[in-house]
């Protein structure tokens, strides 16, 4: 039998591929990670023909091979006509916060998910309820930072410079020492911030945030709204992708019955 957590993945993977999975689109976004297996599963169930003749554009390694091993058509990211939007994207996350920023890279796949989240039409994230939290940072404690491996050790001095209170190389698993590669062949660093504030907070700043509050008088305060942060980690020399996903989405949320949760574009 599944877990609870797992029970939720599925639930929630079942709700969002019922209300925004169409199978006459032509080309649909799969994303990495573990919920997302269960969105391939929900699609390959409703047994519709017309899903044989769509483009299924995978975020990675993992990824193509989840959708190989459902028999469905995968189409690489470059292979995408010029100028054709994806019609939908599904993916997972690390944390969703309540305006609907993610962070994502938990499984190193931050760079093509964010590649084909920016090219499609509906950006549909789907995550168990553990993930909803009202400001990042709370429940996954770092921002996955992919990196050119030769610019590792500046980033990570840049990074602590804008106030992260650690970054740290991923490194690789189980018995092999080093860090582990992404499918770019680039290295991963983690860093963490104080809980990221939401516009909302910032637009309120004749009134600090109580957040803010705590860290007066600290110094650089290391207090950052979601998008400002994600622009000045992209900005340091050697950075290839944050994994913060700002923007994506709308301001409109679902979430499905008790155990479950998912949020939509
Ligand atoms: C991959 O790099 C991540 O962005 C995943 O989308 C995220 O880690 C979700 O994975 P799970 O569904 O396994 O939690």
């Amino acid at each position: 039998a599944l877990s609870d957590i797992e029970n939720a993945k599925r639930n929630a993977a079942r709700a969002a591929v019922a209300e925004h999975f169409d199978p006459a689109a032509r080309y649909v976004g799969i994303g990495s990670g573990s919920t997302i297996v269960y969105v391939v599963e929900a699609i390959q169930a409703l047994n519709d023909p017309r899903i044989a003749n769509i483009n299924f554009i995978p975020t990675g390694y993992q990824s193509r091979q989840v959708i190989l091993k459902a028999h469905l058509k995968d189409l690489k990211f470059d292979s995408l006509p010029p100028s054709t939007l994806i019609d939908v994207a599904f993916d997972g996350a690390d944390e969703i916060d309540d305006s609907l920023n993610c962070i994502k890279g938990g499984g190193a796949c931050l760079y093509q998910e964010k590649l084909v989240a920016t090219q499609a039409k509906k950006f549909i994230c789907v995550a168990d309820h553990r993930k909803l939290q009202p400001r990042l940072l709370t429940f996954w404690k770092y921002i996955p930072i992919e990196v050119e491996p030769l610019a590792t050790h500046t980033v990570m001095k840049e990074i602590l410079a804008l106030g992260a209170t650690s970054a740290v190389l991923r490194e690789g698993h189980m018995m092999k020492a080093g860090p582990i590669r992404t499918d770019q062949d680039n290295f991963i660093i983690d860093a963490s911030f104080q809980p990221l504030l939401l516009p909302v907070d910032v637009q309120k700043s004749g009134s600090l945030h109580p957040i803010q509050k705590g860290m007066e008088g600290k110094g650089k305060a290391g207090v950052w709204e979601v998008r400002e942060l994600a622009r000045e980690i992209k900005a340091i020399e050697g950075v290839l992708s944050v994994g913060l996903f700002v923007g994506r989405m709308g301001n409109r949320r679902s979430r499905g019955g008790a155990g479950e949760g998912w949020a939509e574009a």
